[in-house]
């Protein structure tokens, strides 16, 4: 008979337990349940509900059975339903009938919620830790190749050119709110429900805030309805890791079409690529076609996790046994895509030249030559139509922009030499200074502003990323 099976006659079908169980998952939670059941005892005996004789024999049998959790030894079993039920029968192994006190004033309700919490507290810092390694790999390379001139994009066209360095900077910039959205969630999920029993709080004058600061925590709940029934802390997470991992899935696209050889920007190292079974040919960026594919499973976990919750009446319902696997799985899928990602980024070879050719492409330079129009003296609105016209120009005589001749340049400057703008700035705009304008590299220097591509810029923001990841 089960450990809850006193009022039962009959024992239950098999059926039944297979469908209940969920030792396979929350066997995770056992370093954390013990933890937690550690700090029960000492609060059982505060209240006088255990003599310290007792508290310490409880306590010792809990601390081998971490050792054994710890080697890996300790067989569970599946007929023992979950993780709380599994480690209490091996305490009775251990030290024999006292164990039957562990369970006092607590109920696998406030239990699992604390060791959940627990183990999100340990997930979340293993994770910023991988984080950062994604943004050393970053910029690393940032720092490695960031000089390379890349022709940016917008709806996916040639728009202005920008270094490498500043693309690679922008995903720093996402990792770090990322990481800003765990450390978030920390605090608000970083409270003790251990004491709250079943639903109504413990019938025992346990001291939670006790029990609470020997864990770690930063208080005890509030609410015992909330503390056994809440899993905010689980969407906040997979809302976090889910958005952590679309920014990995944006990256991982851009990677396989670099890596194209139509592109040819990069080059992914044997070491991260695969190859195909049939086509000799292929060498094919599957690491980051995963990253981008498990997105969509993170994604649904947490689409998963919002609906099993919106229907629960409080307080604990057998529904939220269901958070485990969401939050477990997702949580082993970012680390793990942010493990291969930045050894791919370490490996990576980019290709200079590629990148810089493609940059000539597309005009990419026209709005620098309107912004020194801008500088001359003639208004935005009109430097856009100037250039638009030389844009034509040049792609019908198939050409770039400062490839044009002088007089196609003077046509297209007619009339915007006006007194009033000489007064403002200085020299007019002559065919010589647009030509200027429109190389790639004074393209790049003139968004010298802060968050710009400029070189400068650029230079300074890897150098304030290395300071704060201290590399
Ligand atoms: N395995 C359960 C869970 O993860 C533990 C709590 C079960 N509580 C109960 N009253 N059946 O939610």
């Amino acid at each position: 008979m089960e450990l809850w099976g006193g009022r039962f006659r009959e024992s239950s079908d098999q059926r039944l337990a297979d469908f209940t169980r969920s030792i396979e998952l929350d066997s995770a939670l056992a370093e954390d349940d013990l933890v937690g059941s550690i700090a029960h005892v000492h609060g059982l005996a505060g209240a006088g509900l255990l003599t310290a004789a007792e508290a310490t024999a409880i306590v010792a049998g809990l601390q081998d059975l971490r050792a054994e959790v710890a080697a890996g030894s300790i067989a569970w079993d599946p007929d023992l339903e979950d993780v709380h039920l599994n480690l209490e029968a091996a305490l009775a192994v251990r030290i024999g009938p006292l164990a039957a006190k562990l369970h006092t004033g607590r109920s696998r309700n406030d239990q699992v919620a604390t060791d959940l919490r627990l183990w999100a507290r340990r997930a979340v810092t293993r994770l910023d830790e991988s984080i950062v390694g994604m943004e050393r790999a970053l910029v690393g390379l940032a720092e490695r190749e960031g000089e390379a001139i890349l022709p940016g994009t917008t709806h996916i066209q040639p728009a202005q050119p920008i270094l490498f360095g500043h693309h690679l900077l922008a995903y720093v910039e996402m990792l770090e709110r990322d990481r800003g959205r765990l450390v978030d969630a920390r605090r608000r999920f970083n409270v003790s429900p251990l004491g709250s029993g079943a639903l109504a709080g413990a019938g025992y004058p346990l001291d939670r805030a006790a029990t609470a600061t020997e864990l770690g925590f930063d208080g005890p709940s509030a609410n015992s309805l909330d503390a056994v029934s809440d899993r905010d802390f689980v969407v906040e997470i997979l809302a976090a890791v889910a958005l952590g991992m679309v920014h990995l899935s944006r990256l991982a696209e851009e990677l396989t079409w670099w890596s194209n050889p139509r592109f040819g920007f990069v080059r992914l190292s044997d070491a991260f690529s695969t190859g195909s079974s049939m086509m000799p040919n292929k060498k094919n960026p599957d690491p980051a076609e995963l990253v981008r594919g498990r997105a969509g499973r993170v994604i649904g976990a947490l689409a998963g996790m919002l609906a099993m919750l919106k229907g629960l009446p409080l307080a604990y319902q057998r529904d939220l046994q269901e958070d485990k696997a969401p939050l477990f799985e997702s949580v082993a899928t970012y680390a793990a895509s942010l493990g291969i990602l930045a050894g791919l980024l370490d490996d990576l070879g980019v290709d200079r030249a590629r990148m810089r050719a493609a940059a000539d492409e597309g005009f990419i330079t026209a709005t620098a030559v309107a912004d020194e129009l801008v500088r001359r003296g003639v208004s935005f609105r009109v430097a856009h139509q100037i250039v638009g016209r030389l844009v034509a120009e040049a792609e019908a005589a198939g050409t770039g922009l400062a490839d044009l001749d002088d007089a196609t340049f003077r046509d297209a400057l007619a009339g915007c030499d006006d007194p009033a703008a000489r007064a403002l700035a200085g020299e007019p705009p002559t065919p010589r200074l647009l030509r200027a304008a429109a190389g790639v590299e004074a393209a790049l220097a003139s968004c010298d502003v802060v968050g710009g591509t400029a070189p400068t810029r650029v230079a300074a923001a890897i150098a304030t990323a290395r300071q704060r990841l201290g590399v």
